[in-house]
C-alpha cells in the first residue's frame, strides 16, 4: 500500500459517517436514520453498540425494523448504552420489568382529549399538541429513549421526531445571545400527574416534580448547542415578565415544530427506536383521536446527567427527588 493509499484509509476510518457493523439510511438530511444488519435479540458487542452510538449522535433518532425482543432482551438492548432507569418518576413500570413502560393509546386517548379540549389558558398544559422532551420534570432527564412496538395498527399511531440542535442554531445570533443566558422552570402537568394517586410500589414521592435548567443546553456527549425547550413541561422562563415568557416560549416552540427539522416514523410490529433525548423532542402517537385500533408499545430509558448551559449553569431540583437508576 502506498502513503497516500495509507492516508486515504486513515481519513475513511474517521468519516464520522463511516460505520464497521452497521448500515446507515438516513431518512432527511438533518434528522432520523433506519439502521439494518443488527439482530437485537442477539447481546450488542462494543463496536456494534458504538456504532449505533455514533448514528444516533449523528441522525438524532435511529430505527430498527422487524426485531423479535422479549422483555429481558429489550432491557440488554438498553443497557449496552448505559445503566436504565425505572420506567417512569411517576407511572409504574410492568409488574416483573420496573424498567418497562407499557403505553396503550387508550391512556393517551383518555387523557389528550381532555387536555385539547381545554380552553387556552397561560398555565400548562398548554394545546401543544403532545410535543415534549421525556421527563424534563427532574433535574436528571434520561440519555436515551427506546421504544418498541408490540401492538401497531395498519395505519394511523405515527411519532414525529424534531431536532432541538437545529432549533438552536437556526436561530439569529441575537436570540441565540438572548437564550444563551436563560433557564426555565420544568414542572409536571396535569397530564404527568394523572393516576398518581396511588403510592408507588417502590415507595418513592410520585411527585409533583419540578426542576429549574437551562434554556440551552450543551450536549454532554457532542457539545453541541440545543434548545432544551419542553413545551409539555415548561412553565415559565426564570427573570422574565409573564408576557415576555409566553410571547418567548411560543416563538421557540414555533422554532423547535418547523417541519424542516422534523422526521415521522410510520411503526410496524417489530420496530424499534432509539431517540438521543438530550437532542430531540418529540410527539406521538399524533393522530391517536383519529383511528380506534389497538396500540401497545414498550419504553426503556437509559439514565443521564443533570443538563449544563453556556454559562455553565447546571440544572437542578426544586420539587421532588432526582430519577433515580435501576443498572
Ligand atoms: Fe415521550
Amino acid at each position: 500500500m502506498s502513503a497516500v493509499e495509507a492516508l486515504r484509509g486513515d481519513i475513511r476510518a474517521e468519516d464520522p459517517h463511516s460505520y464497521a457493523r452497521i448500515s446507515v439510511d438516513p431518512v432527511t438530511p438533518v434528522i432520523g436514520a433506519e439502521i439494518s444488519g443488527v439482530d437485537l435479540s442477539q447481546p450488542l458487542d462494543a463496536e456494534t453498540a458504538a456504532d449505533i452510538r455514533k448514528a444516533l449522535h449523528n441522525w438524532r433518532v435511529v430505527f430498527f425494523r422487524d426485531q423479535d425482543l422479549t422483555n429481558d432482551q429489550l432491557k440488554a438492548v438498553g443497557r449496552a448504552f448505559g445503566p436504565l432507569t425505572p420506567a417512569h418518576p411517576i407511572a409504574e413500570g410492568l409488574d416483573d420489568h420496573p424498567e418497562i413502560w407499557e403505553r396503550s393509546v387508550e391512556d393517551y386517548r383518555k387523557r389528550r382529549v381532555a387536555n385539547d379540549a381545554a380552553p387556552p389558558s397561560r398555565q400548562p398544559p398548554r394545546d401543544y399538541k403532545g410535543w415534549h422532551i421525556d421527563i424534563t420534570f427532574v433535574a436528571n432527564p434520561n440519555r436515551y429513549s427506546i421504544l418498541y412496538g408490540v401492538e401497531i395498527p395498519r395505519f394511523g399511531g405515527d411519532t414525529l421526531f424534531a431536532n432541538l440542535i437545529e432549533a438552536y442554531a437556526g436561530l439569529s445570533p441575537a436570540i441565540r445571545t438572548l437564550v444563551d443566558g436563560l433557564q426555565s422552570v420544568h414542572r409536571t402537568s396535569s397530564y404527568d400527574s394523572a393516576g398518581s394517586s396511588k403510592p408507588r410500589r417502590d415507595g418513592r414521592s410520585p411527585g409533583p416534580f419540578a426542576s429549574l435548567h437551562p434554556l440551552v443546553r450543551i450536549h454532554p456527549e457532542t457539545g453541541e448547542k440545543l434548545l432544551f425547550l419542553n413545551p409539555g413541561t415548561t412553565s415559565h422562563i426564570v427573570g422574565l415578565k409573564e408576557r415576555e415568557s409566553q410571547a418567548l416560549i411560543d416563538l421557540l416552540y414555533g422554532e423547535v415544530t418547523r417541519p424542516e427539522y422534523q422526521v415521522r416514523f410510520h411503526w410496524r410490529p417489530g420496530s424499534l427506536v432509539i431517540w438521543d433525548n438530550q437532542a430531540v423532542a418529540h410527539a406521538g402517537p399524533i393522530d391517536y383521536a383519529h383511528f380506534d385500533l389497538p396500540r401497545t408499545v414498550r419504553r426503556i430509558t437509559v439514565a443521564g446527567e443533570p443538563p449544563v448551559g453556556p454559562d455553565g449553569f447546571v440544572s437542578r431540583p426544586l420539587d421532588g427527588e432526582l430519577f433515580n437508576v435501576l443498572g
